[in-house]
């Protein structure tokens, strides 16, 4: 993932998935060009050079494309584990590695992309109907995330067919 220009796509299409992931289900069916992955970027966060270290601030719709309502985050994550495994109807996040890596699996109901989170001055935007997975956590990782809602589980769609059921009506 080289330096994208913040607001173009930037996860490229999934070439292959793990044997257990819904994504598999789906075959590309489209070129890049989708729904909402068309929508899902990497945001380059700013970063404060310091001799004593660096430091990244976000401030909600200003850097990010909401406000923030809710932050998140997972972490002692055991070697193999997958977490993610759903949609929001409306919730909006930013997903960042503040440490470790990881790797995000998006599909928007007709499109499946991945990318690999590695830094914490970059950050990936997800809309509301993005169907994600994540895994390949790293020793150590941390997953943050931003998210423009509180907690409702009402907004989350957790069964993969259901999603797509819901995206075609
Ligand atoms: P889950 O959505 O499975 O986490 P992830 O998407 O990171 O794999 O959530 C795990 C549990 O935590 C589930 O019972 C819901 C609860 N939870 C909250 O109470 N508040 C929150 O903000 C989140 C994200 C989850």
């Amino acid at each position: 993932m080289g330096g994208t220009p913040r607001g173009e796509c930037s996860v490229t299409p999934v070439t292959s998935t793990p044997a257990d992931s819904h994504l598999d289900r789906t075959r590309d069916k489209t070129p890049y060009a989708s729904r909402e992955l068309g929508r899902c970027r990497l945001i380059d966060l700013p970063v404060i050079n310091d001799p004593r270290g660096n430091l990244t601030s976000i401030e909600g719709n200003r850097q990010l494309p909401f406000g923030i309502a809710r932050v998140y985050y997972t972490y002692d994550i055991p070697s193999g584990a997958a977490r993610g495994g759903h949609a929001h109807r409306q919730c909006e996040v930013l997903v960042i590695s503040m440490s470790g890596s990881f790797d995000v699996r998006v599909h928007d109901g007709l499109t499946s992309a991945q990318v690999t989170l590695d830094s914490s001055k970059r950050g990936l935007y997800l809309p509301a109907m993005v169907w994600r997975e994540l895994d390949r956590f790293s020793s150590g990782a941390v997953c943050m995330v931003l998210a423009s809602d509180i907690y409702r589980e009402s907004d989350y769609i957790r069964d993969f067919d259901s999603f797509m059921e819901e995206y075609a009506h």
